[in-house]
């Protein structure tokens, strides 16, 4: 047992927090670069641990050297977990190396061979989230997770965009489900989307998905809503995408209170690091109220001027609601409609003043025309716009990022 780890009580009682209904770590991705074969296996039992359930983790050679030249190429996970040997003085500036290839977002555990404080505090100075000393048990790595992600007051890993349209239907649900596409095959998180129009919603439709229940369950469910019955409500769409759909039944009303989601999203951000929040084209209390709590509002407009006037005046709404968060960003859809006088999407994007995150042609946005490269290059630019990462930075990776900023979280 290191000196590192905070719980150790914890750690020789691995029943008891079975019992008492250990969290579950989030839905996140993990990968990990080992030096020996040794600590891969060590990594691997974990995955065994009830409260690794959600999480997929994959184990690779290389140490940190390999975790430098994977990620000089591929997206970041939400947690990078590093064996490193190499001597004391030198892995502050090896750490420094892969800063430079890591998506902000990203939070890094050291495996080190060294049981000292002075580098430990260096380390969690410096933004890794934890360090840990080998040999350590598979308890003490999960516990070492757990602390990061699922512990009491620990920051919400999930990140709520949502997606309203200027105008009924301009196309901010076929836009919403394409960036959820985006980001699950481009950078490996795991999104779930909710549907919130209720009476005629378009998810399961769109990824040709009829499960029994959804969103109205969750929403129903009110005190008895926990992250156990939102795992039973959400159905899995494809590889890390997951939907609670719209029921689409018209023998009631959807009348909802303004906090009416409000429970259901707060249980989302906390298991699954992307939340798509698909919100219809009404300006109801509910509507503004969650837009006004999301991490990002994404307005989705046609280039007409009925478009024009409506995205302005949700712009300026958006930015009065939430004048300390981000200001909302637009993209415009079905350009090129024949015989239709347009407007330009720049001057569209300056009129509203907005950033501009992407232009889709007419025809164009069908979900599931994955073929359509053009086009998955603008859902992909979104995807990594909302997730924090900039497209131009990660395009011009390395280099883009630098020790101490990255690896620096909320420690909440
Ligand atoms: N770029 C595009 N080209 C052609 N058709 C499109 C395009 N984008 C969306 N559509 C189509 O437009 C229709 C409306 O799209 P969608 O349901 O996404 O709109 P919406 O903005 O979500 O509507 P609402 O605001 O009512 O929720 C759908 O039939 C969809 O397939
Ligand atoms: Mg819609």
């Amino acid at each position: 047992m290191s000196f590192l780890n905070k719980d150790s009580k914890a750690a020789e009682e691995p029943a008891a927090d079975v019992a008492t209904g250990a969290r579950l770590i989030p839905r996140i991705t993990i990968q990990a670069f080992c030096e020996h074969s040794q600590t891969a296996e060590l990594i691997e039992s974990a995955t065994h641990d009830r409260r690794m359930s959600k999480v997929a983790l994959t184990t690779h050679n290389g140490g940190l050297d390999g975790a430098i030249e994977t990620y000089k190429s591929n997206p970041t996970p939400n947690l990078i977990m590093v064996e490193t040997s190499l001597p004391y003085a030198e892995v502050p500036a090896a750490l420094g190396r892969l800063a430079e290839v890591c998506d902000a977002t990203t939070r890094l555990i050291v495996l080190g061979h060294t049981n000292d404080v002075v580098l430990y505090r260096e380390l969690i100075r410096s933004g890794v989230s934890e360090y840990v000393v080998l040999p350590a048990t598979a308890h003490e790595i999960v516990t070492a997770i757990t602390d990061l992600f699922a512990a009491e007051g620990a920051a919400p890993i999930g990140r709520t965009i949502g997606f309203v349209s200027a105008k009924g239907g301009a196309g901010s649900s076929t836009v919403a489900h394409n960036v959820a596409w985006a980001i699950s095959q481009n950078l490996r998180q795991d999104v779930l989307i909710l549907d919130m129009d209720l009476a005629f919603g378009t998810a399961g439709l769109n990824f040709n998905q009829d499960p029994p229940h959804g969103l109205a369950d969750a929403i129903g469910a009110s005190q008895k809503m926990d992250h156990v019955m939102l795992d039973r409500l959400m159905s899995k769409a494809a590889n890390h995408v997951n939907l609670l759909t719209a029921p689409v039944l018209l023998d009631r009303t959807y009348d909802h209170e303004e906090r009416t989601f409000e429970q259901v999203v707060e249980i989302s951000q906390k298991t699954t690091p992307v939340v798509i929040l698909d919100i219809p084209h009404t300006w109801d209390a509910w509507v503004r109220y969650t837009l006004s709590t999301v991490d990002e509002v994404v307005i989705v407009a046609e280039p007409d001027l009925a478009n024009l006037r409506n995205a302005k005046n949700l712009a300026d709404a958006f930015k009065a609601l939430r004048p300390a968060e981000a200001e909302p960003l637009l993209v415009i859809n079905k350009i090129g409609v024949p015989r239709r006088p347009e407007i330009s999407a720049s001057e569209f994007a300056s009129s509203v003043e907005c950033k501009l995150l992407g232009q889709i042609p007419f025809d164009a946005a069908i979900f599931g025309t994955a073929a359509n490269s053009k086009i998955n290059d603008v859902y992909r630019a979104v995807a990594l716009h909302i997730t924090g990462r900039n497209a131009l930075e990660v395009a011009s990776k390395p280099g883009s990022l630098k020790l101490p900023d990255l690896f620096k979280r909320k420690r909440a």
